[in-house]
């Protein structure tokens, strides 16, 4: 069978900040190129953000920058990654980028990988003789799963796939090579004509999307995944969890079980790309009445009012880059779980 079609239609190219960030300065788009025998290009070993940077009446406003800064270099940490950047310093440059952009809204990719040293060259697995180098770049993005999935939701299935396991890659470190499992279950999902997948733990429990979290419906209570179930702790989720909290609806972190998918009331899916999108049906049985449910309804409207900055945010969630609306980024609420009942004791997001 053809792939040709898969993902390929529709081509809109899309409009790009001519500068990128890299290692403390700004160079060209067109100069940001690596060699062919970087370290990162044969194992894997790349850590990196997706940030989403809004449309405000007081110019664009990056989503929850402090957060994604922390845990791009949770990341790092987590791989044994040295390196000289600071948290400022990336929330700093990311301002900068957007702001010399002038784009009004875009994705925003830092990424942080091992690279070739050209004068030593070290070619085996052993990542530590490689050097370390950052990079910031933006673009515009559309809604990652449809324009139409925001409102009637997408079709999905339960993948073949498994996430990684905790012990094998960690799903809390948000490494390219754990996108290798996210293509398996994205390219399965796509072929059999749905429009995402959702993988089980490696005990057959729920986890994530390819690319997003998960959220479930039943009667008035929310529930999502635990860290434990190896999901990538997110930033959209945790503000899910934030905006619950403060609607008054109750929202717990449970293990749940694939049938539990198939009859929930709603389900959802949370992620900077996917932001909050229903899903209207799991395995082609219906979720519900089939399209977007009035409590993920009531979660999406509160979620873009804040990200357009029409409403305030639970926590300091909005860094505007226009000079005169320069804000600092958020030092107010910490991103942790630690008000829910989690079954894993894990402070995602330490101060810096
Ligand atoms: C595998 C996976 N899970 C969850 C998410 C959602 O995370 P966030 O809300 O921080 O974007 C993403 C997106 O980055 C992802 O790639």
């Amino acid at each position: 069978m053809s792939n040709d079609n898969l993902g390929k239609k529709e081509f809109k190219k899309p409009e790009i900040a001519p500068d990128v960030w890299r290692d403390g300065e700004f160079i060209k788009w067109d100069d940001a190129r690596v060699h062919v025998m970087a370290h990162v290009l044969h194992y894997g070993s790349s850590v990196f953000e997706g940030i989403r940077t809004y449309r405000t009446r007081r110019g664009p406003a990056v989503f929850r920058l402090r957060e994604h800064m922390q845990r791009l270099l949770n990341s790092a940490k987590i791989y044994r990654m040295e390196h000289p950047w600071k948290l400022a310093q990336l929330c700093d440059a990311t301002v900068e980028l957007v702001r010399r952009s002038g784009l009004q809204q875009c994705y925003v990719r830092p990424i942080m990988f091992r690279t070739l040293d050209e004068e030593r060259p070290a070619f085996g697995v052993n990542p530590f003789p490689n050097p370390m180098t950052c990079y910031i770049g933006a673009w515009d993005w559309g809604k990652y799963l449809g324009e139409e999935a925001i409102e009637h939701g997408v079709d999905v299935c339960v993948s073949s796939w498994n996430r990684l396991t905790p012990n094998s890659m960690p799903a809390m470190a948000k490494s390219g090579a754990n996108y290798m499992n996210s293509q398996l279950i994205k390219m399965e999902a796509l072929l059999n004509g749905f429009a995402e997948g959702i993988a089980l733990d490696d005990r057959g429990y729920v986890s994530e999307g390819s690319g997003e979290n998960i959220f479930l419906v039943t009667g008035d209570i929310v529930l999502t995944p635990p860290l434990s179930s190896s999901i990538l702790p997110g930033i959209t989720r945790d503000s899910v969890i934030q905006i619950c909290e403060e609607l008054g609806i109750t929202v717990k972190e449970r293990t749940i079980q694939r049938a539990a998918l198939y009859v929930a009331d709603e389900l959802f899916f949370s992620g900077t790309a996917a932001e909050i999108t229903p899903i209207r049906s799991v395995d082609r049985i219906t979720v519900g009445q089939g399209g977007r449910g009035p409590i993920t309804e009531k979660i999406q409207k509160r979620f873009f009012e804040i990200t357009k900055g029409e409403r305030p945010a639970p926590g300091n969630w909005l860094t505007y880059t226009n000079k005169a609306n320069t804000s600092s980024p958020s030092d107010g609420k910490s991103f942790s779980t630690a008000a829910l009942e989690s079954e894993t004791a894990a402070i995602i997001v330490k101060s810096a």
